[in-house]
């Protein structure tokens, strides 16, 4: 009797794993995409954790590269829904087109897990119950950069060149209207004006490709413009343009104070070559790890966190929120 309930419940079990994923092996198939891999981060700490851990839960993950097309990712999600993949996890291109991306979840009735940019459309998590974020609280990066820039600039007189009491920078920003980048270059700067210092932007320049060619040459030609002798302080959304801010300004035989963030190794080794002043960890290792492992649990019909230590914040945004980190000249080490 035992043993025929036993056989019986395997049988249910093996059946539903069967309907799960329209094939009859019983893993887990993961959709997934990067936005770009020719971005710095989604290419060099995400999109190898993303990989590994999947392997190391037994899961399969199909990766594509949507090439910063937002209809090319449609396509992808279309294509990933025909071939029966148990839950998509999804990297938006623009972070204002994800209900598209929700509406073909639903349609499907694929669970869904947005990853690294946030949707932007008011109340849009809300419209399926099947869709969660994993990313990070994005105002976080920028109070963190701006309190590490600020605690330098006091130390540090002489970085105003000018001695008129005032930040003259320029800032390399990241994707307009990408809620990381919106937030770093509000709230870097917001940190000089609550300690009561002042500011003047000498120059702004936005890539919706985060890419170190970008930061290379807007570095290069600020450096060389009428304002160049004036800068006091580059002040990076991300690491990638950051590098290239960098190359620019050793090619001009110049050394300003710049902060970037992602923590990305290159940037460690900027820093301790003297070369970058901090930086904000961007944590992918755990980004991916939460993105995967909310996948499963969606994946098998699951509480999403059950067996995990994520948190979903309260709210409309149904987000895991991984820390950041401030990484100085002090504890970079620690981060290698
Ligand atoms: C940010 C990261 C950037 C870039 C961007 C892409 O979180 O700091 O370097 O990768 O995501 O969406
Ligand atoms: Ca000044």
């Amino acid at each position: 009797m035992k043993k025929a309930l036993l056989l019986c419940l395997v049988l249910l079990m093996a059946g539903s794993f069967a309907f799960a994923n329209g094939k009859d092996d019983g893993t887990v198939t993961i959709g997934c995409n990067i936005y770009s891999f020719q971005d710095n981060f989604m290419n060099g700490a995400i999109k190898p954790e993303l990989e590994k851990y999947a392997a190391a839960k037994g899961v399969k993950i199909d990766i594509v590269d949507s090439e910063g097309q937002q209809a090319k990712l449609n396509d992808q999600v279309d294509i990933f829904i025909t071939k029966k993949v148990d839950v998509l996890a999804i990297n938006l291109v623009d972070p204002a087109a994800a209900s598209a991306i929700i509406e073909k979840a639903k349609k499907a009735n694929i669970p869904l897990i947005l990853f690294n940019k946030e949707a932007t459309e008011d109340g849009v998590m809300k419209s399926y119950d099947k869709v969660w974020y994993v990313g990070t609280n994005s105002a976080e990066s920028g109070v963190i950069q701006g309190e590490m820039m600020v605690a330098d600039w006091k130390a540090n007189p002489a970085w105003d060149k000018n001695g008129d009491g005032k930040v003259q920078y320029v800032m390399l920003k990241g994707e307009p209207g990408h809620p990381d980048a919106e937030a770093r270059t509000k709230y870097s700067v917001k940190a000089f004006t609550d300690a009561g210092i002042g500011v003047q932007q000498l120059a702004l320049e936005a890539d919706p490709n985060w890419s170190t060619q970008f930061g290379n040459d807007k570095m290069a030609a600020w450096l060389t413009s009428s304002f160049g002798k004036d800068i006091e302080l580059v002040i990076c959304n991300n690491d990638g343009m950051g590098f290239g801010a960098i190359t620019a300004m050793k090619a001009a035989g110049v050394r300003l104070p710049i902060y970037s963030v992602d923590a990305l190794d290159q940037a460690l080794t900027h820093i301790e070559d003297g070369e970058l002043d901090g930086t904000v960890l961007n944590d992918g290792v755990n980004q991916a790890r939460a993105t995967i492992d909310l996948a499963i649990n969606a994946a098998k019909g699951m509480d999403v966190t059950a067996g995990t230590s994520w948190k979903i914040d309260n709210g409309n945004t149904k987000a895991v929120r991984v820390p950041y980190v401030a990484v100085t000249p002090e504890n970079y080490k620690e981060f290698r």
